[in-house]
């Protein structure tokens, strides 16, 4: 059968242009046609330049679309401004080939390596029980350290995801632990550190918690609580002290300061990068979208523009293999 063989024959799935139509197709699993029946079958990387009306382009159905595209891992390369074959201006316009070529050449370098690596990724906040029916969290969502597992696990890589308690859907092939508190999420972290070659260390863990829980809901009896809180265990510090070979990726979420602080984490949790991103309503905690700056050990910073958390993920898997090649190469000299 033509779809099958075409789809285990080739490596990258190119649609340039791809019509508002195709993109639904796709979108929905509708397989009424050679390159939607193809699309089904193929399982490597997907990479779609969408060129079509300003305003079909921007139209719901097609961003819902595109979301959903986005989410499954496809490479969506945005139309440019300009002139259009239907007379308006606007976003619409098929990407240049430079940039759908150079999108597909970074598809085909992603797509196996990560082979022989374990990489351990940390995802979502931990919950701190106040007493059984409370507790206090934070507003990670966990999409970050989901999109680095996904990443990690489509470039070859075997991963073990330790997860606070989120509503994000487990990626394919990834092995989830689930954790809630703080503690919970140091011993799962440590019971399987020995395999992994990479940690990634994404998860919001809450600084604070309450060392004895009450046994019993606590009633509103008072006309004030006071809360004493105790520091939990902080997980990428004491990974940072037994390190070993493997490499070390944090994060810092703030909302001020971010090259300072980032570098400040660097040093003190000695990690190989820390993935820093200010945390803003568009950007951060619970968007699909992020921004951020990765501080390098080697003293390197770069800035990764707004992109999907899922393009985020691949350029931070991207960065970290650079990374290590260049702390060996220094290392031997
Ligand atoms: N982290 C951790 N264990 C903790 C606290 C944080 O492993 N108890 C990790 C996070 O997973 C993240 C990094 O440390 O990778 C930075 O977390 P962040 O909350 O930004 O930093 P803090 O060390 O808590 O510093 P501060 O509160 O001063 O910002």
């Amino acid at each position: 059968m033509e779809h099958i063989a075409v789809a285990q024959d080739n490596d990258v799935l190119v649609v340039a242009p791809a019509t508002a139509n195709l993109l639904a197709s796709f979108a929905h699993g509708l397989a009424d046609d050679f390159l939607t029946t193809l699309y089904l079958a193929f399982t490597g990387p997907v990479v779609l330049a969408p060129a079509m009306n300003t305003a079909m382009w921007q139209h719901p159905a097609t961003q819902a679309n595109l979301e959903t595209l986005r989410r499954r891992g496809h490479r969506i390369i945005e139309p440019e401004d300009g002139f259009l074959a239907c007379g308006t201006i606007g976003p619409g316009r098929l990407a240049e080939p430079e940039r759908i070529a150079s999108a597909v050449m970074a598809e085909l370098r992603r797509r196996s390596d990560l082979e022989g690596e374990t990489v351990l990724v940390t995802a979502g906040p931990t919950q701190e029980a106040l007493d059984p029916v409370r507790y206090i969290s934070n507003r990670s969502s966990g999409k970050m350290g989901y999109a680095l597992a996904e990443a990690a696990a489509a470039r070859g890589a075997k991963v073990i995801l330790v997860s606070g308690p989120v509503h994000v859907q487990a990626p394919r092939g990834v092995a989830v632990i689930p954790v809630r508190t703080a503690r919970e999420m140091r011993t799962a972290v440590f019971e399987n550190l020995e395999r992994a070659t990479v940690v990634v260390k994404a998860a919001a863990v809450a600084d604070f918690h309450l060392t004895e829980i009450p046994a019993q809901k606590v009633k509103k009896t008072a006309a004030r609580l006071t809360l004493e809180l105790d520091p939990t265990p902080d997980i990428l510090a004491e990974l940072g002290r037994k390190k070993g070979d493997r490499l070390l990726i944090g994060f810092a979420a703030e909302t001020e300061n971010l090259e300072r602080e980032a570098r400040r984490k660097l040093e003190t949790k000695n990690c190989d990068m820390i993935v820093g991103n200010l945390v803003s309503d568009t950007s951060g905690f619970d968007a699909d979208d992020n921004e951020v700056l990765l501080v390098l050990r080697t003293g390197e910073s770069i800035a990764v523009p707004r992109a999907s958390k899922r393009a985020i993920a691949d350029r931070i898997l991207d960065e970290s293999l650079k990374l290590r090649l260049a702390l060996h190469s220094a290392h031997e000299r």
